[in-house]
């Protein structure tokens, strides 16, 4: 984390483009305009029109699982602070996965999950009015993948759990009732309170996370308050 960044969106972008390619979201109502590689988050309307996406991070998630190529981090930029909450909350998914019972442990070993876009967002659509109907074009861009829910860092060899409310439906393999109870046993244990680290941001703070090892949770604002932050997610490579 980096506090009292001044820099501009154009910055945001380069410092983040240092550590790869830049992933563009598949909404792209919300793009910065003139910069589509940040998405904005921001429950802020503006002539009755959200500027952002006021909702992102209402469930559980890593930015992007989705893709055959997941992101390998993300940078967030705050440009404006509601007074009181509006904090992001990240889980460790080593430590997530460190720490499972070994029935589970054994229970997921070697197995994959199936990650879609798709899997919360009826229910978003249903919970509030920020998300827009998807194109035939966007939907398009986001079928569903699978990825194999225990990976291992490329970096640091550390395995970690790699499945999330947000975006994980099923695990392969499973009928659908063991795969259920399955991944909601994996959802409770990622999130006990001891992986948690709490983010309450400060003016200008800018936060890079790693996906690879985190999922996170917008902490949620008070309707009345205004919150705008930027966001850029770096593609990473292919989970294993
Ligand atoms: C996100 O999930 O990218 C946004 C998190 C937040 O708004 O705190």
């Amino acid at each position: 984390m980096f506090r009292d960044q001044r820099i501009t969106p154009q910055q945001h972008i380069d410092f983040s483009r240092r550590f790869g390619r830049l992933m563009i979201h598949v909404l792209h109502q919300f793009h910065l305009a003139g910069h589509p590689e940040i998405l904005t988050v921001s429950n802020i309307l503006e002539d009755g029109k959200p500027i952002g996406l006021g909702d992102a991070g209402k469930y559980w998630h890593s930015d992007i699982s989705y893709k055959e190529l997941p992101s390998l981090g993300s940078l967030l930029h705050a440009q404006e602070l509601p007074s009181e909450g509006g904090d992001t909350l990240f889980a460790n998914m080593h430590l997530a996965y460190d720490t499972l019972p070994a029935a589970l442990k054994s229970a997921v070993e070697g197995r994959r999950g199936v990650h879609s876009y798709l899997a919360q967002y009826g229910q978003l659509q249903k919970e509030g009015n920020w998300r827009p109907n998807l194109s035939a074009q966007q939907i398009a861009q986001v079928q569903e993948v699978v990825h194999p829910v225990v990976r291992t860092h490329p970096e640091n060899g550390r395995r970690a759990l790699f499945v999330s409310e947000g975006f994980t439906t099923r695990i392969e393999g499973l009928p659908d009732d063991e795969s259920r109870a399955l991944l909601n046993e994996l959802f409770v244990h990622s999130v006990r309170p001891e992986h948690i680290y709490r983010h309450k941001w400060q003016p200008h703070d800018l936060v890079f996370w790693d996906n690879r090892s985190l999922i996170h949770l917008a902490g949620g604002t008070p309707d009345h308050l205004r919150r705008k932050l930027y966001r850029t997610t770096i593609e990473g490579d292919a989970p294993f």
